[in-house]
């Protein structure tokens, strides 16, 4: 069985205090996107679990968030057979697109289907949770909003189609040390803009020209300069809006169309690590 594990951005990424088991409560909306890794997986003989990925840096053991989630459904569901899994690498690591988390998420759907345990997606939602925090919003896809420490996934009328331009800069994030630095914040502030964000779609006023009003990220007050600098030049090459994804590294550019954008891709490879993506 192949399939696509795909990647997210957020157009809002707002983080409040921490709470008492060390998460931060955040809300953002996000959005699944077409930049994607390709898994395989393989029933074997003997019952064991063996990881491949065409990434090096990317680890095949107990730390591979595939890995911990067949543990997982396993555990739970008595299943004691073999699994051959290669996973095929293109969307980047520590890079604030959901790469590690959606792995796992897809790993797990694949595996509903495969050993016939009719999860419903509330349960998929609730033992991937288990992975990583922005697990669950890949089991739902498409634009949702993301609110607790991240788990709690409301699926949302989709926004339109936007076309997206990513840059990867020569530097990676550790989510754990940006949640950690973002506790030296002063002020912690939650906006309205991810209601408006909603209440602009549902009435279908949202286009890629007004939507730039609208994006927010906390963790942009981190690598200002540096971000400063990657959306100066997706400006320059025709982005009429961009932000940091998640929790960085990578910055994403929406562009008024396909054309726009590729243009810009085709200008930008050469120089930078560059990804063409749409909205899901
Ligand atoms: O949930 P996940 O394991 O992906 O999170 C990685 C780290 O990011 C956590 O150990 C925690 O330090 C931080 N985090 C947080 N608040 C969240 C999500 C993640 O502090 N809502």
């Amino acid at each position: 069985m192949t399939f696509r594990s795909y990647s997210k951005i957020n157009f809002t990424l707002e983080v409040g205090s921490k709470r008492a088991d060390g998460y931060h409560s955040l809300e953002s909306i996000v959005q699944t996107i077409s930049l994607y890794d390709t898994i395989s997986i393989e029933r074997a003989d003997n019952p064991e679990i063996r990881i491949t990925c065409s990434h090096a840096s990317v680890p095949t053991d107990e730390k591979n968030t595939v890995y911990k989630i067949r543990e997982l459904f396993i555990n739970k569901y008595n299943i004691n057979k073999g699994l051959r899994i290669h996973i095929e690498k293109n969307i980047p690591s520590q890079a604030g697109l959901g790469g590690g988390s959606g792995n796992a998420s897809y790993t797990l759907l694949a595996l509903n289907r495969l050993f016939g345990t009719s999860l419903s997606a509330e349960e998929l939602a609730e033992l991937s949770s288990h992975v990583g925090s922005d697990c669950p919003l890949f089991i739902y896809g498409g634009t949702v909003f993301m609110t607790g420490r991240g788990e709690i996934i409301k699926p949302l009328k989709p926004f339109p189609k936007f076309y997206f331009l990513i840059v990867k800069p020569d530097f990676s994030v550790s989510t754990k040390e940006a949640y950690r630095k973002l506790d030296e914040r002063t002020e912690i502030k939650i906006s309205d803009k991810s209601s408006l964000l909603v209440s602009l779609n549902e009435k279908n006023l949202l286009t890629e020209l007004n939507i730039g009003d609208y994006l927010t990220n906390d963790f942009e007050l981190l690598c200002k300069d540096k971000t400063d600098k990657i959306k100066a030049i997706l400006k320059s090459k025709g982005a009429l809006c961009s932000l940091l994804c998640g929790s960085g590294s990578c910055i994403f550019g929406i562009f008024p169309n396909r054309e726009k954008q590729t243009e810009a891709y085709n200008s930008l490879r050469t120089e930078y690590s560059v990804f063409l993506a749409e909205s899901l």
